[in-house]
């Protein structure tokens, strides 16, 4: 285990904010993590995991002891007539472990194609796009408890999944040890995940009907696509409407898709007509972030080096560069300024997908 100093996180982190982590461990196996829990200096101190730094707001140097997640490998645990159980470190690139599924014959991710961000970060957040979420393909996670040293798996029951949701976004409570493993709802802070499982169902379907998609496949007059042609289809579309974060820093989707009754819909229909909004399973509407933010003049528009992007209102954007970038601040102000005009004139307050640390 190497721990390094006073580490220069603007290659960490995707929004490519200038900040500096005090001390940092590569944790490139779980035997490193251990190795953390065993130093006597280190293991007391308050800990930020870090995986591609997709999904954070810096804002200001990080004191706690950041645990950078490089855990590797890519392989196929078990094939049945059912399913490809296939495995991945934490560490993995999500987009890379997607490409590689497909390349080995393994279908069933292509949807999620091109999400930014390491496999270990996938469940925190239960990844989605383009129909499918991480909750749909997901068999099992190993992750160590950092209050205890201790090895656990979770399925999907038990990381409990909801839209961009899991028990790893919600805080522990003081008393949550049940012999010596941490149980129900909150992991926050307190778990590390190490490697994920995920079950690609045999026959492979396709999961069409998003209407990008299927625009696509109009263009394409395909039928029945393959795959690999709705992951190339899902890439084209991402790169079309979302910016790449090694050329413009962002952090995906700042806010999640906001969720209202069947009666404030119908309010906010009645003024206004245009309002993109899909109805749920459960009898609540979803609405589109994005239109709300949109409709507000927000898109294309900057606070500082702090901007909105000019093709997705969802997406806040780094205007500055290298030494002079954007600083955590900004993002925050401006994000603060789009939910104050976002609620002001529909009502509705919007909640920030990234953590701001
Ligand atoms: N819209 C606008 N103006 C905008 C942006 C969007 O009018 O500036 C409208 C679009 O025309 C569309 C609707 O809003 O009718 C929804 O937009 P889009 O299809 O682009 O999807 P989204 O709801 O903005 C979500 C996810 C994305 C995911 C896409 C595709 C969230 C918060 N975001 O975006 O996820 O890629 O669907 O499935 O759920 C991410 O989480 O980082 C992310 C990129």
């Amino acid at each position: 285990m190497v721990v390094e100093k006073n580490v220069p996180l603007q290659p960490c982190n995707t929004f490519g904010i200038a900040a500096r982590a005090h001390t940092l461990v590569r944790v490139r196996s779980v035997d490193d993590l251990h190795a953390v829990l065993a130093d006597a200096q280190l293991a007391p101190l308050p800990k930020l995991v870090l995986g591609g730094g997709s999904n954070i707001i810096l804002t200001g140097d990080v004191k706690p002891l950041v645990l950078k997640m490089e855990i590797k490998g890519l392989r196929l645990v078990q094939e049945t007539d059912r399913a490809w159980i296939v495995e991945a470190g934490a560490g993995e690139v999500w987009h890379t472990f997607v490409a590689w599924t497909l390349a080995q014959g393994f279908p069933g991710l292509e949807n999620l194609a091109l999400i930014p961000g390491t496999v270990g970060a996938s469940p925190v957040q239960n990844i989605g796009a383009y129909g499918v979420e991480l909750q749909d393909r997901f068999e099992s996670l190993d992750a160590v408890d950092l209050a205890t040293g201790q090895s656990f798996t979770l399925d999907a029951a038990q990381c409990a999944f909801g839209y961009r949701d899991s028990v790893f976004e919600h805080a522990p409570s003081p008393s949550q040890t049940e012999g010596g493993l941490p149980r129900g709802m909150g992991l926050a802070g307190r778990a590390v995940i190490t490697r994920v499982r995920l079950r690609l169902p045999k026959p492979w379907k396709p999961v069409l009907g998003y209407l990008d998609l299927e625009r696509r496949r109009a263009e394409a007059a395909v039928d029945q696509p393959t795959a690999r042609q709705i992951f190339d289809w899902v890439c084209d579309i991402r790169r079309a409407k979302l910016p790449d974060p090694a050329v413009l820093g962002n952090a995906g989707s700042f806010f999640k898709n906001p969720t209202v009754t069947p009666e404030q819909c119908a309010d906010i229909i009645a003024r206004e007509p245009r309002i993109v909004h899909y109805p749920m399973a459960d009898g609540s509407i979803k609405l589109a972030a994005g239109w709300l933010i949109d409709a507000c003049g927000w898109k294309g528009k900057s606070i500082g080096k702090a901007g909105v992007y000019e093709k997705q209102a969802l997406v806040l954007v780094n205007r500055g560069q290298g030494g002079d970038s954007v600083t955590g601040g900004e993002v925050v102000t401006l994000a603060r300024a789009i939910q104050t005009s976002v609620y002001e004139r529909f009502g509705i307050r919007l909640e920030p997908e990234p953590v701001v640390w």
